[in-house]
């Protein structure tokens, strides 16, 4: 039997999320700051190596699944390289990415050809006048190119996640859900949560409401299928439209967290909602065997926090959600 990643509160750690870049090209409210400059320096990012040493320590600790996120990841040069490297790697069984998609017309077939299944793209609003005020830029008519480009080049499935603010108005919510209806996308509520002061400007974010209307509205049953990420999910009678709710504000779903977060300098975060990490660069840059490297993560493991605090310690958490990787 493989080796497996336990924590403390005995849970098994199977899934890696690796932001490739910090940087972004859109401003979103709740996330980057207007004017924000403050980015890792590129002698500091993981280069593909050494992404692909840590992704086969991670897999020699049976981890089958890994997900690229950024910042905007298709930032990132030459992404679909890695992702062709990383599907390679032995024991990965599953490669998704998460992007904000103003760049995925023109990525989209190669990041299939590349290996790549999943894909979700968040999107706040399909109104173009509050996209921009949301998102800082006038994009939804690329993102909306993008979309159309991966359901073209037959990736699948597709997830809308759309962050969900305290005054979200209802009509925005009922305009996501009709659109992903009609192009067979999973759309994703997120509440926004706490993570530096942009996300504490967001305010207090709580889905329940919205999901009971949307169930009625909607005739949508819960179902009893749990994926294994945090998503609560709703389906409609027909089986073809699904809706998840994530919602770490009202509440959080810690006790079956199975994940952790790799950033673009090497830091591995171990909760987004808490400042315990460990540093890998450092041992990547100084000739670290590959058991040790594998030893450091079970170490690292072993301090993963029982659960965030975003309601009893909101001003924990300083570093925006692009740092840590979304
Ligand atoms: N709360 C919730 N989600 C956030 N994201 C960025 N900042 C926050 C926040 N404070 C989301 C983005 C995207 C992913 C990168 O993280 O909308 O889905
Ligand atoms: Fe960029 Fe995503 Fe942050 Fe928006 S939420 S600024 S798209 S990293």
């Amino acid at each position: 039997m493989t080796t497996q990643l336990i924590d403390s509160f005995n849970r098994r750690i199977d899934y890696v999320r690796i932001s490739v870049t910090d940087r972004c090209d859109l401003r979103c409210n709740y996330c980057m700051p207007k004017g924000f400059t403050d980015y890792e320096e590129p002698k500091d990012w993981l280069t593909f190596d050494e992404i692909e040493r840590v992704v086969k320590a991670f897999t020699a600790l049976g981890v089958e699944n890994i997900r690229l996120t950024g910042g905007e990841p298709l930032l990132r040069k030459d992404l679909p390289v890695l992702v062709s490297r990383l599907s390679q790697v032995d024991g990965i069984d599953d490669i998704s990415l998460s992007t904000n998609a103003t760049q995925l017309e023109k990525h989209a077939v190669a990041l299939k050809t590349a290996g790549l299944n999943r894909l979700n793209v968040s999107m706040d609003s399909v109104d173009p006048k509050r996209f921009h005020e949301l998102c800082g830029r006038d994009a939804l008519d690329d993102v909306l190119k993008g979309l159309k480009a991966a359901k073209e080049a037959n990736l699948n499935p597709i997830k809308i996640n759309s962050v969900y603010l305290h005054d979200t108005p209802d009509h925005e919510v009922d305009a996501l859900v009709e659109f992903c209806i009609e192009n067979h996308f999973v759309l994703r509520l997120i509440e926004a949560m706490p993570m530096g002061d942009t996300g504490r400007a967001a305010g207090k974010s709580n889905l329940q409401k919205t999901k009971l209307r949307l169930q009625s509205q909607y005739g949508l049953t819960e179902t009893i299928e749990r994926g294994p990420g945090p998503a609560k999910y709703l389906v409609s009678g027909d089986g073809q439209f699904k809706i998840g709710f994530i919602t770490p504000m009202s509440q959080h779903f810690c006790e079956s967290c199975n994940r952790v977060r790799l950033s673009v300098d090497g830091t591995l975060y171990l909760c987004l909602g808490q400042n315990d990490r460990f540093e890998l660069r450092p041992l990547l840059r100084s000739g670290a065997s590959q058991t040790e490297l594998i030893e450091a993560i079970q170490d690292a493991i072993k301090m993963k926090p029982e659960r965030h605090e975003f309601n009893e310690s909101p001003k924990k958490i300083i570093r925006i959600m692009a740092r840590t990787g979304g």
